[in-house]
């Protein structure tokens, strides 16, 4: 009792004992994730982004798409009759950064793989109003005319190898170079927008 009346006379005692607890709780909820299993393993079948769906990966981000569309379905009935399994942990491993995102303007993208032909994102990106006539979303034309940019993909696969841990194969990150060849920017933006959500949990 003559602790807490201290405590509650003192505000400077009171700041730093509040900071304590509320890190110590913190930490609690935070650490364990670390090292839980669900949270650090891959989901089965999930490989690490391929070259070319790495650099479509980056196009998305430099594009700003995740303005509008949002990378995550939430467990709730809504979303997972729309969508599929909602999202899990594992699933999202090899993304650096996380496109998780919040707004929703458009639809949520994390189940979109597999949805579409490579036509109809073609299409769809190079006017979304020639298949979904109501559609608000930005025409994206010159990324079918943009070649892509392989300078830098063998050091991109590198760092998320080395730094990251990203089971990339030297096969893999030496070829990488060659996967690009020829390809434009769409070509890079489909392949990434093809293998979203390829490896999700089944719904029951
Ligand atoms: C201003 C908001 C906005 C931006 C920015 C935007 N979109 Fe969209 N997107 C939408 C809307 C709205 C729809 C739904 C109508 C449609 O299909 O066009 C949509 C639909 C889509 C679909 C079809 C999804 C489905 O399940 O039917 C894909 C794929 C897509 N967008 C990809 C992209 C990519 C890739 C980018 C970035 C290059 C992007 N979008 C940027 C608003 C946006």
């Amino acid at each position: 009792m003559i602790a807490h009346k201290l405590i509650e006379k003192n505000i400077g005692l009171l700041i730093v004992l509040t900071i304590l607890i509320v890190s110590v709780g913190g930490l609690v909820q935070i650490v364990p994730l670390y090292f839980q299993k669900s949270t650090t393993k891959p989901v089965p079948g999930l490989t690490p982004y391929n070259a070319l769906q790495l650099a479509g990966r980056d196009i998305y981000i430099r594009e700003g798409c995740v303005g509008c569309h949002s990378q995550m379905v939430r467990p709730f009935r809504a979303e997972t009759e729309r969508y599929g399994h909602f999202s899990v942990a594992g699933e999202f491993v090899y993304d650096r950064p996380f496109l998780w995102g919040s707004k929703r303007t458009g639809p949520d993208l994390q189940r979109v793989g597999g949805r579409y032909s490579d036509e109809w994102h073609y299409v769809h990106m190079m006017n979304p109003r020639d298949v979904v006539p109501e559609s608000n979303m930005p025409a994206y034309p010159w990324l079918a005319d943009t070649p892509l940019d392989s300078s830098d993909i063998q050091k991109k696969m590198r760092v998320l190898k080395d730094w990251a841990g990203h089971p990339y194969t030297d096969e893999d990150i030496q070829g990488a170079q060659a996967m690009l060849e020829g390809k434009t920017e769409m070509d890079a933006m489909i392949a990434y927008l093809q293998v979203l959500g390829t490896a999700a949990p089944k719904a029951k």
